[in-house]
């Protein structure tokens, strides 16, 4: 592989990358950017070096639009713009992701410590990939998501995540990614001293002890990140500190249970591209059907549909018409979990106590504990039955 891929600088600048890089560089001019695959083949092409320069025949719009494509696809690649010194430009840049500016005059030492920075981050990001692949094999990071608000994401990841809490499968984490009106807090009959805005500024944000401090206990052990308690702080909270906040929770805890604001926000795409498992929920109804297959098809089309799904209808109600054979037409797959409408959830919503906690018998319980079941080894319990082989599954995947 080559150190440094150089495009559209004039030669001044090459000879002097080529020289601190003892000639290891790959050299193109700005129309090899419009050969099929764009500068991201150009990148693969080069063995995927370190540090992309893009000189001054490259546009700084079109620059700019390169580095955020690259920071997505290859984020432990360095892009680095060659443009006049000027304060406002940095800041447009550094925003954009370009790493580091160089004015075209720029000296060896000026390159030397852009390759030497490049090379840190380089290394920085494969400790975290070496990291993240390093998860407790059983780890999940379970995403509750709907593309309708009301249809009970909140009611299902409480229960989900108490469930698991006492299951004594490992630790587990409940965040509430709600931003705008998260009310998992709230559900659980917490009063929290800190929220996830909270949690990923500080010291917090870096030392996972730290983090812990700064959760919610919930009396059957469940930690819990609370939603933020203002619309406008949860709105400063950038999709990046999210990311870094389940990465560390990821590595903390063995199910991390995300419940979500509905659609799908910046927010919910980084829960996503860590999921293990998306529980994806609608009323059963007919707007709500057609937006869960809506939505389903927009992820599919984004490859952010996670290794497991689960398909999970709620609040049913006989007497709408609407048949689970025509949900499952119009959904186009078979439905994992069916939970009818009960005042039962009402009233555990209202006293803060989720319905698994107990043991409740009523049929909204026994269709959360057949999807807890799906995240529990297995192991006896799920074997033999000990929930009994429930009325409510009406497919298999
Ligand atoms: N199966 C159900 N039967 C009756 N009420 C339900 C059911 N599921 C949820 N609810 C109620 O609907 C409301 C919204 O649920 P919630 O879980 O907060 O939805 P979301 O998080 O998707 O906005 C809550 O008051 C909850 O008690
Ligand atoms: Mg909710």
């Amino acid at each position: 592989m080559s150190q440094v891929l150089i495009i559209g600088a004039d030669t001044a600048l090459e000879q002097q990358f080529a020289r601190a890089t003892d000639g290891d560089l790959v050299h193109l001019t700005v129309e090899h950017l419009e050969v099929h695959g764009g500068l991201l083949a150009r990148i693969e092409e080069a063995g995927f070096p370190n540090v992309v320069v893009l000189g001054q025949d490259v546009a700084l719009e079109r620059a700019l639009q390169l580095t955020q494509a690259v920071d997505l696809a290859r984020p432990s690649t360095s892009v680095v713009i060659v443009a006049e010194a000027d304060a406002d430009l940095w800041v447009t840049a550094m925003r954009a992701g370009v790493r580091d500016v160089l004015t075209p005059d720029a000296s060896l030492a000026e390159i030397t410590g852009v390759l030497e920075r490049a090379e840190e981050r380089a290394q920085t990001r494969l400790q975290a990939t070496i990291q993240e692949t390093s998860r407790q094999p059983d780890h999940r990071l379970i995403v509750v998501a709907s593309p309708k608000g009301g249809v009970g994401k909140t009611t299902v990841s409480t229960n989900l995540a108490v469930g698991l809490a006492q299951s004594g499968v490992g630790s587990t984490v409940l965040v509430d990614l709600d931003m705008q009106f998260g009310d998992v807090a709230s559900a659980l009959a917490l009063v929290p001293d800190y929220t996830l805005p909270d949690t990923v500024h500080g010291a917090a944000s870096t030392d996972p002890l730290v983090l812990k401090t700064f959760l919610s206990r919930h009396p059957t052990g469940l930690y819990v990140v609370a939603g933020s308690d203002s619309p406008a702080s949860g709105d400063a909270v950038s999709a990046e500190q999210v990311a870094r906040l389940l990465d560390t929770l990821a590595h903390e805890f063995r199910h991390v249970i995300v419940d979500t604001a509905p659609g799908l926000s910046d927010h919910t795409l980084v829960a996503l591209e860590r999921a293990t498992d998306l529980v994806l929920m609608s009323s059963g109804d007919v707007p709500g059907v057609r937006g869960l297959r809506k939505e389903l098809d927009v992820l599919r089309e984004l490859a952010l549909v996670p290794e497991e799904l689960h398909l999970v209808l709620n609040m049913t109600d006989p007497s709408n018409g609407l048949s689970l054979a025509d949900v499952e037409k119009a959904v186009g797959e078979p439905l994992d979990i069916v939970l009818p409408r009960n005042s039962s959830v009402s009233l555990s919503t209202n006293t803060g106590v989720p319905l698994l906690q107990d043991s409740n018998r009523d049929a909204v319980s026994r269709g959360l504990r057949e999807l807890l079941a799906r995240f529990l080894p297995d192991t006896e319990e799920r074997s033999t039955g000990l929930f009994g082989r429930l009325p409510f599954r009406v497919g298999a995947r």
